[in-house]
């Protein structure tokens, strides 16, 4: 680490398959995912052991409409146990693919649900008990997209793969054979970071765009590493989205930082015959945090090149307004605090998962506000299944306009607190627990997690 990657473009950006799905008899839109092991030519010479789902690395792109019903058959070929979670999605926890649903070998799951919240880039990945962090690192991982046909964000990009990119960032590290390495010495306790960006599988990668405005549906899919996007001319861009949907409207700004599991939608405008290239520079972690070196905050990369045709399709102006801004609760930090999560030693209020171990009920539709302190030296975010949040404050302060939108996992640097407003409106099961947890994903495995359940009158 601790080292500028510039690279030279090399290879084609794949663009992973929307998944086909079928109509069942009672109206369902029907999937079929099947996770197992395969080889990937990533890097020139031999190809590399990898996992991925219906192919040997990734995962094809899943969509539904927002009122469709979704089943889903998870069929496991794979030698060990996994699971599959459906990052961002507001399901009923049995659905909800986390370390109580798990898949054994040979094994299918079938879990079905509702969609029922904005357009959104969601995730899948899987979540077994104290092994999310090799299953991700391997190549299981994909994207979920949530469409509103009659909603807001209709001038935006939308052709998938044309104008409507999903751009998945992964770094990895390679070693004899081209295999993965896994076991890195993890300095500084972050977890893995590779000296080696991945798009969608692909290293070196280029996309031809043919049109003025793109749109990059960007997922920090690394299982540590926090990054800070912007273009290499440092010209603005729009970000129009966060994790759980649009932005009230497009906010113009010149980089956008993602920890891991976190999403943007960013459109990027263009000139004919150009070469721009998305950049990452050192993410600024937070102040004094444990020392950039064993973090990869001082690291920059190269991560996609976008080469402009010299002949580009017109595209449709940024609309003014996108999605209605959460309202959950009006942002500030003055107010009630209903409950505390104080981030340490690989703990969450110094309490490591133990999936027999429910921390609280939250009763349904009812509006909560929780305050994350990060009580240490090393960064670290949250995530909440179930549910997406609204950032209320960050160390007092208003959030900043990337983060007004619809969130599921937010950074929390060194020292610092962020308020959140969550509502759950699945439906209750006081039986079976949703997490909480660091997204950074050796955290998480090493039990930096809590559980929770969704109540309903009287439970
Ligand atoms: Cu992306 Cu608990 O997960
Ligand atoms: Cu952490």
């Amino acid at each position: 680490v601790n080292t500028v990657g510039r690279v030279r473009f090399r290879n084609r950006l794949a663009v992973p398959p929307l998944a086909p799905s079928r109509t069942d008899g009672r109206g369902r839109r029907v999937f079929e995912l099947r996770a197992g092991a395969g080889r990937t030519r990533i890097l020139p010479g031999a190809a590399t052991p990898t996992w991925g789902f219906g192919q040997s690395v990734l995962g094809p792109t899943l969509r539904a409409a927002r009122g469709e019903t979704v089943l889903v058959n998870v069929r496991n070929t794979l030698r060990e146990t996994t699971t599959v979670h459906w990052h961002g999605m507001h399901l009923p926890a049995a659905m909800d693919g986390g370390p109580h649903q798990p898949i054994a070998p040979g094994g299918t799951w079938s879990p079905s649900w509702t969609v029922d919240q904005p357009a959104a880039t969601l995730w899948y990945h899987p979540h077994p008990h104290g092994a999310t962090a090799r299953h991700v690192y391997r190549g299981l991982a994909g994207l979920f997209l949530v469409d509103e046909p009659d909603g807001p964000g209709g001038g935006l990009p939308s052709r998938y793969g044309v104008d409507d990119v999903p751009v998945i960032v992964q770094d990895r590290t390679f070693g004899d054979g081209n295999r993965l390495v896994e076991d890195q010495p993890l300095v500084g306790g972050i977890g893995l970071l590779g000296d080696t960006i991945l798009v969608n599988g692909t290293y070196a990668p280029f996309f031809d765009a043919t049109t003025r405005r793109v749109r990059l549906r960007i997922l920090n899919g690394s299982n540590a590493r926090t990054y800070r996007f912007a273009l290499s001319d440092g010209r603005p861009f729009a970000l129009v989205g966060t994790d759980g949907g649009l932005l009230a409207a497009p906010h113009e700004t010149d980089h956008v930082r993602l920890s891991p599991a976190e999403r943007a939608e960013i459109v990027v405008t263009l000139r004919p015959g150009e070469r721009v290239v998305l950049r990452s520079a050192a993410p600024e972690l937070g102040a004094g945090t444990w020392t950039n070196r064993f973090t990869g905050g001082d690291d920059a990369f190269d991560v996609l090149e976008l080469r402009a045709a010299d002949r580009l399709g017109a595209s449709p102006d940024l609309p003014g307004e996108l999605a209605a801004a959460p309202a959950l609760a009006r942002p500030g930090a003055s107010g009630r605090v209903d409950r505390e999560f104080a981030l340490a030693g690989f703990s969450i209020n110094g309490r490591t998962m133990d999936m027999s171990r429910i921390d609280f009920g939250s009763p349904r539709g009812a509006t909560e506000i929780w305050e994350v302190y990060n009580q240490e030296g090393k960064p670290h975010n949250f995530h909440v299944h179930a549910s997406s949040f609204q950032v209320l404050s960050v160390d007092g302060a208003a959030p900043p306009p990337e983060l007004r939108g619809w969130k599921d996992t937010v950074y929390v640097a060194p020292k610092s607190r962020v308020r959140i407003a969550v509502r759950f409106d699945v439906a209750p099961d006081p039986a079976t627990p949703f997490m909480y947890h660091c997204h950074l994903l050796y955290h998480e495995d090493q039990g930096m997690m809590g559980q929770f359940v969704v109540t309903g009158p009287g439970q």
